[in-house]
């Protein structure tokens, strides 16, 4: 089993499609195409703040990473949000999702990033289990105003 992490590539598109539909359905929401779109695009931009990493298992991509790096107010150095995370179902348990937050806290390390957070649903147990191997939730509520 060979496993690499590295950047996303436009020959990458069809596959991550297939996955963040996956993604949807498990948060069970309908991002529209149009902001799929532009997520994609973003992603391959380097001038875009977000950024995506791939997990690639034997030659197929099987999950995803994409963070967005910002500036904050209380370091130097860019924060790294982690605003998505899936693996696909047929490899879950396997160590992709480690692989996938591994690499970011190795390049917060190398690249000097101050922070790297992330939220996940209080009753996601699954992915809880994964985190809580690497720090302990930090007690925020979230408040959201979406503007359509
Ligand atoms: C959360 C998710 C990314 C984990 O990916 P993964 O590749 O299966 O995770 P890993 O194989 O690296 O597992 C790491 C740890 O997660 C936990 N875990 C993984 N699969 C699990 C399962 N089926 N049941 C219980 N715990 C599990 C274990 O604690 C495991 O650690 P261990 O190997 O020391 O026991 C994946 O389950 C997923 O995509 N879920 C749906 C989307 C989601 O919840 N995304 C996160 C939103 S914030």
């Amino acid at each position: 089993m060979t496993l690499e992490i590295r950047d996303a590539k436009p020959e990458d598109e069809a596959d991550w499609r297939r996955l963040w539909t996956g993604y949807n359905i498990f948060y069970k929401v309908m991002v529209p195409d149009e902001v799929t779109d532009t997520t994609w695009r973003r992603v391959l931009d380097p001038a875009s703040a977000l950024f995506m990493r791939a997990a690639v298992l034997d030659g197929r991509l099987v999950g995803f990473a994409i963070s967005v790096l910002h500036e904050a107010t209380w370091t130097i150095g860019p924060a790294c949000y982690l605003e998505d995370l899936f693996v696909d179902d047929s490899v879950r348990g396997k160590g992709v999702g480690r692989a996938l937050i591994d690499d970011l806290v190795e390049q917060a390390k190398t690249k000097g990033w101050s922070k790297l957070y992330w939220h996940t649903d209080e009753n996601n147990i699954t992915a809880r289990r994964l985190y809580d191997q690497y720090a302990k939730a930090d007690g925020h509520v979230r408040y959201r105003i979406s503007f359509p």
